[in-house]
């Protein structure tokens, strides 16, 4: 990654009306996302159940923007394939939630997928050492996962810096994720500033204050021009 990485805006879903499913991913798409985010939760891994195949199959057919689909499932593997279909689309799986992190990781490149860890608020980044040279992506979670709305937690912000740092002096590809209580304003311009370039948004992008053409703009538009200090 280089310290240009064009910054990403990621709507997460799992803030959408789902009786409205496709049509939301729709309204994002025209509003200029880059990527929209997935949450699959399994009740396991996380305290909370989202949805499954079914439903990110329902997304995929509603935009033809990659899918960063954020696995929250305890020992992935099996269900990997459900998950790995059209090649454009990115899959991130937890380091606390892989028995066998270099496997796992292994399984979706070779596949043919962008590949990312997501690390939770209390994993350090030396979890992630061994197989850091492999991500196209690291996710760091700036709430712990499991419900949308939550606070952004401050103390990740160092994290990223850090993980920043490492990526740029051994010369990784990989690109930093941050994912939970990102809004429209120093939380999104201080991961910028410390190195994150893709921002997952899920009350700040899809909520009944505004449109999301609007909270899209506004996204985009307290971000433009930031870069890693
Ligand atoms: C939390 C999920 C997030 C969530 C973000 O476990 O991984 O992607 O949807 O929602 P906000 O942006 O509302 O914190
Ligand atoms: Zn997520």
């Amino acid at each position: 990654m280089t310290s240009e990485a064009r910054i990403l805006i990621a709507p997460s879903v799992l803030a959408a009306d789902f009786a409205d499913l496709g049509q939301q991913v729709r309204d994002v798409t025209d509003a200029g996302a880059d990527l929209i985010h997935v949450d699959v939760m399994d009740g396991r891994f996380v305290p909370n159940i989202s949805f499954g195949e079914v439903i990110v199959d329902a997304i995929r057919r509603s935009t033809d923007l990659p899918l960063n689909i954020h696995l929250m499932i305890h020992n992935p593997d099996d269900l990997l394939p459900c998950f790995m279909k059209a090649k454009s689309d990115q899959i991130l799986v937890h380091a606390e939630a892989c028995p066998h992190l270099h496997r796992t990781v292994t399984k979706i490149k070779e596949a043919g997928h962008q590949v990312g860890v997501a690390i939770n608020p209390g994993t350090p980044i030396s979890a992630l050492e061994e197989v850091l040279p492999l991500l196209d992506i690291v996710l760091v979670m700036t709430v712990n996962p499991g419900f949308g709305g939550q606070s952004f937690i401050p103390e990740a912000l160092d994290k990223v810096k850090r993980l920043y740092r490492t990526i740029q002096s051994q010369g990784y590809a990989a690109q930093i994720e941050v994912d939970g209580g990102v809004k429209a304003d120093w939380t999104a311009q201080d991961s910028v500033k410390a190195g994150a370039n893709i921002l997952v948004a899920g009350t700040a992008i899809f909520n009944d204050a505004e449109p999301v053409t609007q909270s899209m703009a506004r996204m985009h538009g307290c971000v433009h021009g930031l870069k890693p200090e």
